[in-house]
């Protein structure tokens, strides 16, 4: 009797590693282009939230420190966006990206500095020079998409 049960056990034990998923999922092709559009649009609502705290149209001026920092990490993640097979389907990045990757490291390049020199104008608090290095970040997004993204939305 204990024996039988004992096979029915296992039995059921072994039937469940077979159902169960063979690791984590890989990274697909889809998943990349839907990764990258989320970085992308996490870059522009922090980007939004430190135009409102800067024109002064928010008390919440507090938390421009915590936008500034979390846009230089975001411009790191950016760099790895964009990777190989993922140049097809709903996505608005243009082929150029692969076909010219001199160009589009350094469109990349620009922006990480202009966000770390975001991050630090900040933490300097020196109203003027964040200004000035919040214009220079707003270029590097706009530098990189005349050349690297589709202009009509997809
Ligand atoms: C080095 C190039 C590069 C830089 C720098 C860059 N972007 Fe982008 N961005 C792209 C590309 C390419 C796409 C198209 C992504 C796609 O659809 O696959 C995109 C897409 C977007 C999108 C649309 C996302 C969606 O939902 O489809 C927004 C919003 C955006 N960028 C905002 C910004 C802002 C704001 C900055 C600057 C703070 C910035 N980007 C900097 C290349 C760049």
């Amino acid at each position: 009797m204990t024996s039988i049960r004992f096979f029915f056990l296992s039995g059921f034990v072994a039937a469940l590693f077979v159902l169960a998923p063979v690791g984590p999922a890989s990274a697909d092709e889809e998943g990349e282009i839907n990764y990258r559009k989320s970085v992308m649009k996490a870059i522009s609502g922090h980007m939004g939230a430190m135009a409102n705290i800067i024109k002064g149209k928010t008390v919440n001026k507090g938390d421009l420190k915590s936008h500034a920092d979390a846009m230089a990490g975001l411009s790191n993640m950016a760099g790895n966006v964009f990777p190989k097979g993922s140049d097809f389907g709903e996505t608005g990045t243009k082929a150029a990206v692969w076909q010219k990757p001199e160009e589009f490291k350094s469109a990349m390049t620009s922006f990480q500095s202009a966000a770390d020199g975001m991050a630090k104008a900040v933490s300097g608090g020196d109203m003027k020079a964040i200004g000035g290095a919040f214009g220079n970040l707003g270029k590097s997004c706009k530098n990189c998409h005349d050349t690297f993204r589709e202009k009509k939305k997809k």
